[in-house]
């Protein structure tokens, strides 16, 4: 059964299995866009597995394929973040935070942390969609990937953004020992998109 077609992937589930399959982009030539597909296929294999060395709530690896583009890994059930974060903004920015650091806290960038890439699972919260995602030890990478997360708070869930964005930061703070020098480099980005739309 088809659960969702996005911009890059198709997304089946087949019992408790998610089979994630990148198409391809007519736009792009072919060659690039076979090197592109499976450069992410393999890249968001990689990071899932190493998040489950780590017991990171992610879905499980079960199997990657570099030639068909397709990844299989574990459903993870409940309800997209988007739909739930405005019932309860300071304790889902606990969460966030929390994950989020420990990502960053072993050098791990999501690169696109929004709540449609984290999903409601009882009382716990699970990132997915780590196509974009990379290694790196720069402070600049970690607090580009907090500005795009504050983006997305402040568009899509406005009421609540300002309550959510301090629990969120909060709790990175507890959770990841350079959160300081990162959030220092925020307010840097910020003021750099701020002159850049100027
Ligand atoms: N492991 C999973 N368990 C449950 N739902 C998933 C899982 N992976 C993806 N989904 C669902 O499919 C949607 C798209 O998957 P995602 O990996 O975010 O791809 P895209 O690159 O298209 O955003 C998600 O927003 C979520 O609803
Ligand atoms: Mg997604």
């Amino acid at each position: 059964m088809i659960i969702a077609q996005g911009a890059e992937a198709i997304l089946k589930k087949e019992g408790n299995k998610i089979i994630k399959e990148r198409i391809s982009k007519k736009y792009r030539l072919s060659g690039l866009d076979n090197q592109l597909r499976s450069f992410r296929t393999r890249r968001e294999a990689k990071i899932l597995e190493k998040l489950s060395i780590l017991n990171f709530p992610s879905p499980k690896l079960y199997s990657m394929c570099d030639k068909s583009m397709k990844i299989e890994m574990e459903f993870i059930p409940g309800k997209l973040l988007r739909s739930q974060l405005d019932n309860n903004p300071v304790l889902w920015g606990e969460h966030i935070g929390k994950l989020v650091g420990i990502l960053h806290s072993k050098n791990i960038i999501h690169d696109d942390l929004t709540t449609a890439n984290m999903i409601v699972n009882k009382k716990n919260l699970f990132l997915i969609d780590f196509g974009l995602s990379f290694f790196s030890l720069k402070e600049e990478d970690k607090a580009v990937d907090l500005h795009l997360l504050k983006n997305t708070l402040n568009a899509r869930h406005s009421l609540v953004y300002k309550d959510c964005w301090n629990a969120i930061i909060k709790s990175y703070a507890k959770h990841f020992d350079k959160a300081d020098i990162v959030l220092k480099r925020l307010e840097k980005v910020e003021l750099r998109g701020r002159n850049k739309s100027k």
